[in-house]
């Protein structure tokens, strides 16, 4: 809700594209070439994206690159689950393929290390200062400690390390999810995701999905999220991080009450 919902709390008017289902959740064209004209002054996407998991092909980012330099337009490219792939290569950046590009990204996905609150941005020098002069409004300066949390992950070697355990997570859990989805007799159907621990499921029944994700919380005492929130209802996003344990007893806890709510 944050992508339009922060831009338009400072004025902006926002338009959306989406990714498709029917194309492996690729950009509709003609909608993306309507909603980023000359007068667009940043398009906002993450790759790879949340929530539907899925990664833009080399052709589609070269595609939004070359609409964004023939509109003048900036490309903020969120690329924070970049290293988060389940079985394929990493994904490529943005970074580099045009002058237009800023890239953002940070330690809470594919790190894994939410919690020291550290992240950065790489852009042309003259926003990027900008920028610090924006974040110095906000914040004295890093946590000392997360700062050295910080240094030590991004090392290239504790990097690779940090990327290999969440693969090893995603690669543990994917399995069980699929099973459990198929546990389901066609009540949710997905595209499984390429990248984080994040699973986009249909259901069919006309039910809004806030209110399924509402029985799910007062129910099971258990969060999903609605696909209301996310711009695409008929959809559920499910976790699908955490250790095996937990993750088998928050399914466990969703499925029964998908099997009662969902006919
Ligand atoms: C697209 C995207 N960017 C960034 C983040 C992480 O934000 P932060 O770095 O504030 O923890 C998330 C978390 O859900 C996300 O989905």
């Amino acid at each position: 809700m944050h992508y339009w919902g922060v831009p338009r709390s400072l004025g902006a008017e926002t338009r959306a594209f989406h990714l498709q289902p029917k194309q492996n959740w690729e950009p509709d064209w003609d909608e993306f070439e309507r909603a980023v004209t000359p007068e667009t002054r940043l398009v906002y996407l993450s790759n790879p994206n949340n929530p539907t998991g899925s990664i833009l092909s080399l052709e589609s980012m070269r595609r939004i690159v070359a609409r964004c330099e023939k509109t003048g337009t900036w490309l903020l490219a969120d690329e924070v689950y970049q290293g988060a792939e389940i079985e394929r290569e990493r994904t490529p950046s943005f970074w580099g393929m045009s002058d237009r590009v800023i890239v953002t990204s940070g330690l809470s996905k594919a790190y894994g290390i939410p919690g020291v609150r550290i992240g950065w941005i790489v852009g042309p020098q003259d926003i990027i200062e900008d920028c610090w002069s924006q974040h110095d409004y906000l914040t004295i300066g890093p946590n000392k400690l997360s700062d050295r949390i910080a240094r030590t992950a991004v090392q290239p070697a504790n990097r690779e390390r940090c990327y290999a355990r969440t693969r090893a997570v995603l690669q543990t859990n994917l399995p069980i999810v699929r099973e459990w989805v198929s546990e389901l007799r066609g009540r949710l159907s997905w595209i499984e995701p390429e990248a984080g621990a994040i699973g986009l499921m249909r259901y069919e029944s006309g039910q809004p999905s806030v209110e399924i994700a509402e029985m799910v919380r007062v129910n099971q005492n258990t969060l999903i999220v609605p696909g209301s929130h996310l711009g695409i209802e008929g959809y559920l996003r499910i976790w699908l991080g955490g250790t095996e344990h937990f993750l088998r007893s928050g399914l466990q806890r969703i499925g029964a009450e998908l099997t009662h709510q969902l006919k």
